[in-house]
């Protein structure tokens, strides 16, 4: 089993914000992992770490052994490691299969200069799709999806790249409750194919039912963690929620 992450006491600050500050933590390969906070916690700013989309002042990121946290986006991304997006980066222009397809990586000069869509990564873009139901949509436009269909589609785009680790920002931020379920089965199904996540949420239903650790942020370091049941119970969690207001 692969897909093994440790955070290092990671450091980021923007101007005199510390939004993330000496986190430390293990995601264990094979698990599913929560990281949750109040708003503001910093949990995103710790996936913009983590996926290289920001350079963190301090710390080390190691997936598998190796260090990644010199690492560009796109060299992450090669590594094993996929990530969504809080807010959705669909190009609204393109079509879904289109969106499924940019997100394949580039393995080399020549596929910059590709025209059209090889075959084999139209079949996997078409096998994803079908997996997450928006096979029937290939060819519309990506902005005459809802909103609901737009989180599958960054859900099964994440999927392109054959990650390892699959980062997932609020995955179920303002989903409905069937499309909740649709989620946390296809994460499930995964999962037992062997795939890690590391998985920010907001949704304690979904969060308590699939994570095997939870790991809490607050004012940018890590509160506490540990198995679902213990976190729920835990005091100084439910002060770091009541004092910003649960969402
Ligand atoms: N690019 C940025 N420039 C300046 N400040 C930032 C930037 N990104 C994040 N911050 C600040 O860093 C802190 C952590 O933000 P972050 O988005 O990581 O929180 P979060 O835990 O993901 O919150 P939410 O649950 O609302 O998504 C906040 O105070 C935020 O305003
Ligand atoms: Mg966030």
């Amino acid at each position: 089993m692969s897909g093994h992450l440790v955070i290092q006491t990671l450091n980021k600050s923007f101007g005199g914000i510390q939004a993330v500050q000496d986190c430390t933590f293990e995601v264990e390969a094979g698990s599913i992992t929560a990281l949750i906070g109040p708003n503001g916690a910093g949990k995103t700013t710790a996936f913009n770490l983590i996926s290289g989309v920001l350079k963190a002042d301090s710390g080390r990121v190691l997936f598998d052994g190796k260090e990644i946290h010199r690492l560009r986006p796109h060299q992450i991304t090669h590594q094993g490691i996929s990530r969504t997006f809080q807010i959705s980066r669909n190009l609204e222009d393109m079509t879904v299969l289109e969106n499924m397809v940019v997100q394949a990586p580039v393995r080399g000069w020549h596929d910059l200069f590709r025209h059209g869509i090889p075959p084999h990564e139209r079949q996997r873009a078409m096998e994803l799709l079908d997996f997450v139901g928006l096979a029937r949509l290939a060819n519309e436009e990506t902005r005459n999806l809802s909103y609901g269909q737009k989180k599958l589609l960054d859900f099964a785009a994440a999927l392109m790249a054959e990650p390892r680790l699959i980062m997932l920002d609020e995955p179920a931020g303002g989903v409905n409750p069937a499309l909740l379920e649709e989620i946390i089965s296809y994460i499930r199904k995964l999962n037992q194919q062997g795939i890690t996540f590391l998985i920010v949420e907001h949704n304690m239903d979904l969060v308590m039912s699939i994570s095997k650790k939870v790991v809490v942020m607050a004012y940018g370091q890590v509160l506490a963690e540990g198995d679902p049941e213990r976190i729920q119970r835990n005091p100084a969690v439910l002060e770091a929620y009541l004092g910003e207001g649960q969402r």
